[in-house]
């Protein structure tokens, strides 16, 4: 692993922040479509099963076990590690939320089968818990790009960011549920399609806050 600072500083986004923002995006695309689907449910709109699955589906692959395993295992050890180190309490903080994050998203698919079936009071359970979901995820996602990902982009090495990127590269959501990275990209689509919200907008550079 090299010691040399990164070339431009905070000037290029690395390819892991590059990465780790479009997949934020993509994930409120998703997040949009799940307050949508809440907000139909709410209007009285029969509870649809298949959707509630394919929203559990791209949670569970997409963002817990493919986003969260690329930030658990290989970003947040490295800004533990790094020169002067990123303050662990927001680490911390951050691992907190993919806790909290994952348990609310099992607590909504425990209740879709009732939901569907009309048994109260799983809807409103479900309703309930997708917008703390929503919340949550929408906080972290702007903790993350506000306070960690411009101080990583400063602070980490050439070497430390080939060593994180090698990890990224390793990790195989297929591993998960045996589909392709595609099919999380194209599902993302169809809900965003299906429920009406304006597709994810991918063209801004990020610009690693500063
Ligand atoms: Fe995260
Ligand atoms: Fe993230």
């Amino acid at each position: 692993m090299s010691g040399r600072p990164s070339k431009e500083p905070g000037r290029t986004p690395s390819d892991i922040c590059r990465i780790l923002v479009a997949e934020h995006r993509v994930t409120e695309q998703v997040l949009r479509a799940l307050e949508s689907m809440a907000e139909r449910c709410q209007e009285g709109h029969a509870f649809d099963l298949d959707d509630a699955r394919a929203f559990i589906g791209f949670f569970s692959a997409f963002t817990d076990f493919y986003h969260r395993q690329k930030e658990e295992r290989f970003l947040f050890p490295a800004a533990v590690a790094c020169r002067p180190p990123v303050d662990p309490a927001l680490i911390e903080g951050l691992i907190n939320d993919h806790r909290y994050g994952r348990a609310l998203f099992q607590d909504m698919e425990s209740v879709i089968e009732d939901a569907a079936a009309g048994r109260e009071p799983a809807a409103s359970v479900f309703i309930a818990t997708a917008g703390a979901y929503v919340n949550l995820l929408r906080t972290h996602v702007d903790r993350e790009e506000a306070e960690l990902f411009p101080r990583l982009e400063r602070m980490l090495t050439d070497g430390m960011k080939e060593s994180i990127l090698k990890g990224f590269k390793g990790l195989d959501i297929r591993t998960f549920t045996g589909q392709s990275h595609e099919h999380y990209l194209e599902l993302s689509d169809a809900l965003a399609q299906r429920f009406r919200v304006p597709p994810v907008d991918l063209s801004g550079p990020f610009d690693g806050g500063v």
